[in-house]
């Protein structure tokens, strides 16, 4: 038996979903363990584009159990959206599909204004948050003032909580400039949505224990990336939860020596959404990718910054989440590019440092060492084994996983389930 954690190599948007779909087929449950809807996983089935904020990206496989563990935070209004599409799209969600943790934290609207409001007194120091609320809700959680979905679920409970909440938020908001939360709106708006996910809600600790005892295999399901890590990111331009393979563990009570594998998946150059120091950033790789209309965000739309393949970044990831094997996704985005840049190492002041420093005002001082590449000059997208990519792909790819030093399992050469070769 094994269960298997994915993660995020770089700063998200690895495509994760396509991995965590293809890994899925092989599991029988799919837990998500940090993160909330500021996650967007798109996964194209047949036709059909599916993006997914919260619920684990195995809801799109029939007869597979989706877990969200403690470790999420929850708006419930969002969920509720994601699951009514869903089901518009004849994908049914009830217990037998989807559990959800009692002790997940609840995302509220003052969340996100405060959110917003925080970003926007930042001015040019501004993180470039998806402003969904994430780190003012998980805040929350921290300073344990924090409210709990089994909260929700005893009315009498969630409102005396939630009414100490608003007391506090209401004097942040004044000093914000903003109008005062109105208290009843907000319970009776909560109360309701809680009665519609009361089903699903449980102790998902057990859940994943059963499961494991009764032999089954599962797949944790990242969200963001590696250095969005709210500890080993690049602070403060990072999520606010543990996005490395750690946050697994503790976002949902699985013991980490029930812990197998741990897949990386990484794209094929780099790219990265919100602000904060990215040393491979390069203007040429994004031009290529937004004029053919890649590289915008799924939950926000944004243009990504885009940049060459980083190994001192990648390396590092491989240490922090003992990563065994790669995938390497959108490789097909290349598939034009007659040279390529493969960044070995950084400079500082003018010394060779194979570590990112942790300090983000040194890392933006780094300035990265590269060695170039020929590239294929010939498309990917139809090909379905590695023997059949053109020599120099696959030159390529074997310099991404020496350098970092795992395993190459998976290669994506586009979004559909087929453009996919397993190595
Ligand atoms: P937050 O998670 O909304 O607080 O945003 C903090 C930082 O993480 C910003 O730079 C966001 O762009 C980035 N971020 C959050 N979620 C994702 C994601 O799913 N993919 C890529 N970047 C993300
Ligand atoms: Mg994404």
């Amino acid at each position: 038996m094994s269960n298997i954690v994915l993660v995020g190599a770089q700063w998200g948007d690895e495509g994760k979903g396509k991995v965590i779909d293809y890994l899925t087929d092989k599991v029988d449950v799919v837990v998500r363990s940090q993160g909330g809807n500021n996650a967007g996983h798109t996964v194209v089935v047949g036709e059909k584009k599916y993006i997914l904020r919260l619920i684990p990206s195995g809801i799109l496989r029939r007869g597979k159990l989706c877990v969200i563990g403690n470790g999420v935070v929850i708006d419930p209004i969002a969920l509720w959206e994601e699951i009514s599409e869903l089901a518009a799209h004849g994908v049914k969600i009830n217990s037998r599909n989807l559990l959800i943790s009692e002790c997940a934290h609840l995302v509220f609207p003052f969340h996100k204004t405060i959110d917003e409001q925080r970003e926007a007194a930042k001015g040019a120091q501004k993180i470039g948050t998806t402003k969904r609320g994430i780190g003012p809700a998980y805040g929350d959680k921290i300073a344990r003032v924090g409210i709990r979905l089994g909260e929700l679920l005893q009315p009498e409970l969630f409102a005396e909580k939630l009414r100490g909440r608003v007391k506090e938020v209401n004097l942040i908001l004044r000093d914000f400039g903003q109008k005062p939360i109105k208290f009843k709106a907000l319970l009776d708006q909560y109360l309701e949505v809680g009665e519609k996910i009361r089903p699903l809600i449980t102790n998902t600790v057990l859940t994943v224990h059963k499961a494991m005892a009764a032999g089954k295999e599962i797949l944790f399901e990242g969200a963001q990336g590696t250095f969005l890590d709210l500890d080993h990111g690049t602070y403060p331009y990072v999520t606010s939860s543990n996005t490395t393979a750690g946050g697994a563990c503790t976002g949902s009570g699985i013991p980490p020596n029930r812990i197998d594998r741990v897949v990386g998946a990484m794209k094929a150059y780099t790219t990265r959404v919100g602000e904060g120091p990215f040393p491979t950033q390069d203007a040429q790789v994004a031009d290529l990718m937004h004029s053919m209309g890649r590289e915008y965000g799924a939950v926000t739309g944004r243009a990504r910054r885009c940049g060459w393949f980083d190994s001192v970044a990648t390396r590092y990831a491989q240490m922090l989440n003992g990563i065994d094997e790669l995938a390497v996704t959108n490789l097909d985005g290349l598939d034009s590019l007659p040279r390529l840049r493969v960044c070995v190492a950084y400079k500082l002041d003018g010394k060779k440092i194979e570590v990112p420093p942790t300090c983000v005002r040194q890392l933006a001082k780094c300035v990265p060492v590269y060695v170039e590449v020929s590239g294929w000059e010939k498309s990917t997208s139809e090909t379905r084994s590695f023997a059949e990519l053109p020599p120099n792909a696959r030159e390529y790819l074997r310099m991404i996983c020496d350098l970092t030093g795992a395993k190459l399992k998976l290669v994506g050469v586009g979004q559909s389930r087929a453009q996919t070769i397993l190595v």
